[in-house]
């Protein structure tokens, strides 16, 4: 087994699908689900890095997602329970911060990563609280009039989602076009726009992006009753109205989490930011 010394010696390295496996197994070491699907964009869109446990598999993951000019999300930090509280976690988010530069740098930190992203200068800006359940159909829940999304119109949603996400999520927007079961889009897209995609057995629906509340409402409508199963929402916590609303709809909370931020605010209108794509990447 590695001793504290040498795990920290270790080179954190770039990682692939063909890392999936381990991955998984590193995960659930700590009871998270696998969340192959969400892996599966992340892929896609972000950049996944891993320390290699000597003794085989993984010994801790970390995935930055980088968005033009100067924002990145970091997420699924995870560190084998049998290599905790070795300076692994540190490690790792210290090599992805370094990565990203001077951006501003956004995480939804657990209650367990909290402690060590505070020493490493994050603050505490917001709180994302995840439900989950059957939305069940109310007077209220009016469907909106949205259309499906095509290619045809990731230029005019990348250019709304920019100034509501202060950042370019068009590879995102652009990969959610095939990856998201259900992905909508109001009017010019000015008015919003929203996808859902499967994972573990339920519909996240995410991102939600909206010019006005009633707006969200109807774009998660449209799409919870495009499906069946449970869905999951993860609202910001300024949002306490559209919280409100899906605990009435008969969704339950699940986990809640703290936004951190590293370096200048969260940019963009975030008022019109309802839900994030997954919490891991924004
Ligand atoms: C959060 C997590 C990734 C931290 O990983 P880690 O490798 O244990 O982190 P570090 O060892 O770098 O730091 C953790 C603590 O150990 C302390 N530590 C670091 N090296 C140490 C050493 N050699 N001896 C004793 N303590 C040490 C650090 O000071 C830190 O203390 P603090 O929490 O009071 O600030 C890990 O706990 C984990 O995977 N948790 C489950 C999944 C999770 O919640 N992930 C976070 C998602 S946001």
């Amino acid at each position: 087994m590695a001793t504290a010394s040498t795990l920290t010696d270790l080179p954190v390295r770039s990682l692939s699908e063909e890392d999936l496996p381990a991955i998984v197994e590193l995960t659930a070491d700590r009871g998270w689900p696998p969340q192959v699907s969400k892996w599966r964009l992340m892929f896609a869109v972000s950049e996944p890095y891993g320390v290699e446990d000597p003794a085989g598999g993984l010994a801790g993951i970390v995935v930055l997602t980088r968005y033009r000019p100067a924002f990145a999300a970091i997420g699924m930090m995870v560190v084998a329970s049998r290599h905790a509280r070795r300076g692994l976690g540190r490690k790792l988010m210290a090599h992805v911060l370094e990565l990203a530069g001077g951006a501003t740098v956004g995480l939804t930190a657990t209650g367990e990563g909290r402690p060590l992203y505070e020493r490493m200068g994050f603050r505490a800006v917001d709180t994302s609280v995840t439900y989950t359940g059957e939305l069940a159909a109310g007077a209220a829940d009016d469907p909106a009039e949205a259309r499906r999304v095509t290619t045809a119109d990731v230029a005019a949603i990348a250019a709304a989602d920019a100034a509501a996400f202060g950042a370019d999520r068009s590879a995102v927007l652009a990969e959610l076009v095939t990856f998201a079961d259900d992905f909508r889009v109001l009017g010019d897209a000015e008015d919003g726009y929203a996808a859902c995609w499967g994972m573990d057995g339920t519909r996240v629906i995410g991102p939600v992006v909206a010019s006005s509340l009633v707006a969200a409402r109807g774009l998660i409508t449209s799409l919870a009753r495009g499906g069946t199963g449970p869905v999951r929402l993860d609202i910001s916590g300024r949002h306490p109205q559209l919280a409100r609303w899906a605990v009435s709809g008969g969704l339950a909370v699940r986990n809640q989490t703290t936004v951190m931020v590293s370096g200048a605010d969260l940019p963009g209108d975030r008022a019109r930011v309802y839900c994030p794509v997954s919490v891991a990447i924004g």
